[in-house]
């Protein structure tokens, strides 16, 4: 089992920048770099940042390509709080990386076709370069929740009722979010050749704690990137685990 590289810094906006610069840094080594994006309020800092970049002239995703970790499975096309949405709104819109590149789960047809044929979309990418991830309090990566194999590929996720209640205020007023999610596995996650994980609050602190200073755990998702030899963690102070 491997420890993270662990970056800590003082407060979410500087973790932002410092995840933003690792990934413009990926780019500009390969710009056909595939990248696994990440939704969440964790990341909305960091997708700013990264349009800054891209703004300055300083990164271009003109060759690369992405992969959305999940998707929910049952909200309308046009929903506000689609990881769609949020992508469009944080990220593709403001950035050059072509429509046809950035790709998502799809929940709109069958959804065991889509997920086989999410694979091998990826696989015909030849995989992931970057893998961005949140982390859930509960330790969820993507929306694989505790209990979830480690060698899982992307599939039909149930939500908990702990996720389902930490996402209702990304909904609108009185909307509760799906039950059921795509997901990338976490088999799929760990095939990424680099990892970076991304916890910003207090409420992530346990997670963390279990995920790198404790024993790998089905009932910690994360835990299961011990595995994986090449993850950074970037946090804050609040997020810090303190064993
Ligand atoms: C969501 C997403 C995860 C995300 C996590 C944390 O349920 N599926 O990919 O990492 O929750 O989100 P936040 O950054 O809003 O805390």
């Amino acid at each position: 089992m491997t420890k993270p590289d662990f970056r800590i810094f003082d407060t979410a906006d500087a973790v932002a920048a410092a995840v933003a610069k690792h990934v413009a840094s990926v780019i500009k080594a390969k710009p056909q770099s595939t990248l696994g994006l990440a939704t969440g309020k964790t990341f909305v800092p960091i997708y700013r940042e990264l349009v800054q970049l891209h703004q300055q002239g300083l990164v271009s995703f003109a060759d690369a390509a992405s992969f959305n970790l999940d998707e929910y499975v049952g909200l309308p096309a046009n929903h506000p709080a689609s990881f769609r949405a949020y992508m469009h709104e944080h990220f593709f819109a403001h950035v050059d990386l072509p429509r046809g590149a950035a790709q998502l789960p799809q929940t709109d047809r069958d959804l065991q076709s889509a997920c086989v044929a999410y694979e091998h979309a990826i696989a015909d990418r030849c995989g992931i370069d970057l893998q961005l991830l949140g982390i859930g309090q509960n330790g969820h990566i993507g929306f694989n929740e505790p209990g979830s194999p480690f060698d899982s590929r992307t599939h039909v996720a149930t939500l908990t009722e702990s996720t389902i209640a930490a996402n209702t205020s990304d909904f609108p007023p009185g909307e509760r979010p799906p039950g059921r999610a795509i997901t990338m596995g976490i088999g799929t996650i760990l095939e990424a050749r680099e990892i970076v994980l991304v916890a910003i609050g207090p409420n992530k602190a346990q997670a963390l704690l279990e995920a790198f200073e404790r024993p790998q755990s089905s009932q910690n998702p994360a835990s299961a990137l011990q595995s994986h030899l090449r993850v950074t963690v970037y946090c804050d102070q609040a997020a810090r685990p303190s064993s």
